[in-house]
């Protein structure tokens, strides 16, 4: 098993529909530790570099005027797995396609304003954490129930 490190976004539409307490209620309640964490405003610079390989997208321009509409919240979240936990948290791109008990199936169905991203592999969330955190910025701490949430061999 492996300990990774998934950059999540509180897109726009999770902050203006003040869903952003819910669906940090629903990562805590998997298990998962919360590193870092901050609100900010995402700028047409700073959407362009995280979302590189969709630039060239017919979609891009839509996309970046939705993650530049109004404040993020940016968390790094770790645990075993934690990449792939929380995908199939948030569940598929498009929430009309998302089951009902993922974040996107439960809170939305559309394919923009889908409330949150997440990294969708290793190199992409160390490069997407390098983006949004610098390293003073993520706090390493045990929290007390740890040997509650996880077996030794699991972490
Ligand atoms: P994200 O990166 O935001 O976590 O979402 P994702 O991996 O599930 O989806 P991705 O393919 O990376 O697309 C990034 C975001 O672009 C918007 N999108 N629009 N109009 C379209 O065809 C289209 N496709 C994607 C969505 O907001 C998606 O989350
Ligand atoms: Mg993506």
């Amino acid at each position: 098993m492996t300990t990774e490190r998934s950059l999540i976004l509180f897109k726009p539409d999770c902050i203006q529909r003040r869903l952003a307490g819910q669906l940090l209620s629903r990562i805590e309640n998997k298990g998962m530790k919360v590193v870092g964490l901050k609100m900010l405003q995402v700028t047409a610079e700073l959407a362009r570099e995280h979302y590189a390989e969709h630039v060239e997208k017919p979609f891009y321009p839509l996309l970046e005027e939705f993650i530049t509409a109004g404040p993020v919240i940016a968390l790094v979240v770790e645990g075993p797995e934690a990449i792939s936990v929380m995908r199939a948290l948030m569940g598929p791109t498009n929430g009309r396609d998302a089951a009902p008990g993922t974040i996107r199936g439960d809170y939305g169905a559309s394919r923009q304003m889908n409330l949150i991203h997440g990294s969708d592999g290793p190199e992409a969330a160390a490069r997407e954490i390098d983006i949004y955190f610098t390293a003073e910025e993520l706090c390493d701490y045990t929290p007390t129930l740890t040997e509650w949430v996880c077996a030794d061999d699991e972490m």
